[in-house]
């Protein structure tokens, strides 16, 4: 055994293949050097093709019996060694190897190893996934670890984690196989993502990102800001969740849905849904709960309208489509705890701090301290898709989102096809594409075609219909990357509830952004009956 393992730590350090990945390549695992971070080997761990796959963290779940055949590598990095602050980081290392290393994001404020992707994700596809906890363990609401004043694990939220952790997952990778990854992708939802791609370009050479929450000294503030509008719960602004699904989605649909050329029950296109609410004024002896009072309209403007402050441009504002998900979110009866704790724990330091006292010196202490340089909204992003690295995008945004207004997402991709224009590469398509995602609600779900390869999908139970590059994101940027071919419209599909089990209800294109989608004729549940333009 001894023998072996000394035979198998010279391999590696030849770079020559350690062995055949598996059970004893594994489990005999021993680490080299690694250069540029401090990493300690936690543990390895064997898991056979089909074995019980059952790991859990306050972030993150997986309970599967279908993988491949995989080896789970737990490490520590340590981020800062003045404060002795560590993270943790897994790799994840398929015994079937398509050569490729796969990064994950997080979501919320969450710390954990993001394990439901790393198995239904990277391992399902054959990547070497790397993941970390970000630095702390919390679910994705829960932001109390921040302190008050543990820069250290802001710090390592906001980015610092996942930069070493891909330092570390590519060193690690390399001396598992015997040979470096050929190419490293990220694919995330949310938290975490454009960051890498301003601040790191070497980290990667292909990252797609859903939805991100890019703008934090803005998206809190917007937040709470929107469900203020409405609460508190039974005053003359708050609008039930009943009202919100039925009354209101129902109104929004008989005003919009066609303006997009076919009346198929999804908002296609909200930039062209002007929604007027007043249709639905109360008149005199009216029942309450089957009309809308003064105070609920207005709530209902403020809402889905971008949101100045003072004058200065803060955040979008929702769009039409997605009210059932809103109410059950931004529109609830409770303040999200991410926004709260934001201010809580990262900006004010004061743990009581009341988000219905939200004014505009709060917004600009925001603004101003920003938070660990929390904030990736840089609009030059040429270190990253230049010539020198020619790095790649692909953005995805659901135009029903309800944690974060899809408007970001434009807003984001507007800021730096403006920025970009004023480069020697003015032509986004060239290296980041948006595609937009006509009624999905956060990263998945939601009721319009959602399943397409996106973060954190196929572990809510809506993988992709297909690994290929059109039905699958993350096989479109590989393709995009490694052959040049750049997607132009996706296909995703709706299973009935939501749920992969019970079949595809229908399939649509997702247009690449500002195209829109185009009813050709025929059967509505097919995507083929569709075009972007
Ligand atoms: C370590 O850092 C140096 C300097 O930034 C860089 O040139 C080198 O490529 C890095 N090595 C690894 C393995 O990341
Ligand atoms: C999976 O692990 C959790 C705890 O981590 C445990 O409660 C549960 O019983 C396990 N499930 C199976 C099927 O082993
Ligand atoms: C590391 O932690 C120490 C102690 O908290 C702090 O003074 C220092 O600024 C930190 N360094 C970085 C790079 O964050
Ligand atoms: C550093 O932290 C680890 C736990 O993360 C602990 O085991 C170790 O004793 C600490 N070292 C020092 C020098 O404080
Ligand atoms: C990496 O790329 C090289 C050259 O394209 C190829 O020969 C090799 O098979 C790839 N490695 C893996 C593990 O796929
Ligand atoms: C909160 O603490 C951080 C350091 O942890 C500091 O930068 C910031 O200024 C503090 N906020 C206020 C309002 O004092
Ligand atoms: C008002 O309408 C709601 C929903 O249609 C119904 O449940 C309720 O009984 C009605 N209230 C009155 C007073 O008619
Ligand atoms: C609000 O805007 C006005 C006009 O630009 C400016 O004079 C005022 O100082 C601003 N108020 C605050 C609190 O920044
Ligand atoms: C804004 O709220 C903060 C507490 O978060 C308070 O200290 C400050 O006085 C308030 N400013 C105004 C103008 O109301
Ligand atoms: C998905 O559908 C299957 C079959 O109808 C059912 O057994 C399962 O519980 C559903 N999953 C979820 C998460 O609802
Ligand atoms: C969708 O339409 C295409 C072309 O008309 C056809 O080949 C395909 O079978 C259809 N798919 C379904 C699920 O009906």
């Amino acid at each position: 055994m001894l023998l072996l393992t000394t035979l198998l730590a010279l391999g590696a350090a030849l770079g020559v293949p350690a062995a055949t990945p598996g059970e004893t390549a594994c489990s005999s695992f021993t680490l080299q050097d690694v250069s540029n971070v401090t990493v300690a080997l936690i543990g390895t761990e064997y898991y056979p093709a089909g074995a019980t796959v059952n790991i859990s963290n306050p972030y993150s779940q997986i309970n599967t019996n279908s993988l491949p055949a995989f080896c789970r590598i737990e490490l520590s990095i340590t981020t800062n060694a003045t404060a002795n602050k560590t993270a943790g980081t897994d790799v994840w290392l398929p015994d079937s190897w398509n050569g490729r290393l796969l990064g994950f994001g997080s979501g919320g404020l969450g710390g954990g190893i993001v394990v439901s992707d790393m198995g239904h994700v990277a391992v399902q596809q054959g990547f070497a996934g790397v993941s970390t906890d970000t630095g702390h363990l919390s679910n994705a609401g829960d932001g109390i670890w921040g302190g008050p004043h543990n820069d250290n694990a802001i710090i390592d939220f906001a980015y610092r984690a996942l930069h070493l952790s891909v330092i570390a997952g590519k060193q690690v990778t390399e001396q598992y196989y015997g040979n470096a990854a050929n190419k490293s992708y990220y694919l995330g939802c949310s938290t975490g993502t454009l960051k890498e791609v301003q601040q790191f370009p070497e980290d990667f050479d292909g990252v797609v990102v859903g939805s991100p929450a890019n703008w934090m000294t803005h998206l809190p503030v917007w937040s709470i800001y929107v469900n203020l509008a409405v609460l508190p719960v039974g005053s003359p602004q708050w609008i039930t969740q009943d009202m919100w699904s039925g009354l209101i989605h129902d109104e929004v649909m008989k005003q919009c849905d066609a303006l997009d050329g076919v009346t198929d029950g999804i908002i296609n296109n909200p930039l062209i849904c002007h929604f007027q609410p007043e249709t639905l004024a109360c008149e005199s002896g009216q029942n309450a709960s089957t009309c809308l009072n003064p105070e609920q309209i207005n709530a209902i403007h403020t809402a889905f309208s971008p949101y100045y402050q003072n004058g200065t441009y803060v955040f979008e504002g929702l769009y039409p489509g997605g009210e059932g998900g809103y109410a059950n979110t931004l529109l609830g009866p409770v303040i999200g705890s991410i926004s709260v704790d934001y201010y809580r724990y990262f900006i004010l330091n004061d743990t009581t701090w009341d988000p219905a006292t939200l004014n505009l010196s709060d917004i600009q202490l925001a603004d101003r301290l920003n938070a660990a340089n929390m904030n990736a909204i840089a609009t030059d992003i040429t270190p990253f898709v230049g010539p020198e690295h020619n790095g790649k995008v692909i953005h995805y945004v659901g135009m029903a989102d309800n944690v974060i207004s899809a408007g970001n997402s434009l807003h984001y991709y507007g800021t730096v096809r403006d920025q970009m224009a004023q480069t020697s590469m003015p032509n986004m398509d060239d290296y980041y594409r948006l595609f937009t995602v006509p009624g999905m609600a956060h990263c998945s779900g939601g009721y319009g075609a959602n399943a397409f390869g996106g973060g954190g999908q196929a572990a809510s139970g809506m993988p992709p219909t297909t690994n290929d590059p059109t039905h699958n994101v993350l096989s479109a940027m590989v393709q995009w990357v490694e052959e040049g071919v750049a997607p132009d419209h996706l296909v995703a599909a709706y299973y009935n509830n939501n749920n992969a089990t019970q079949g595809v209800a229908f399939t649509r294109p997702l247009c690449k952004y500002p195209q829109q989608i185009t009813y050709l004729g025929g059967d509505s549940n097919n995507a083929t009956s569709f075009a972007c333009t």
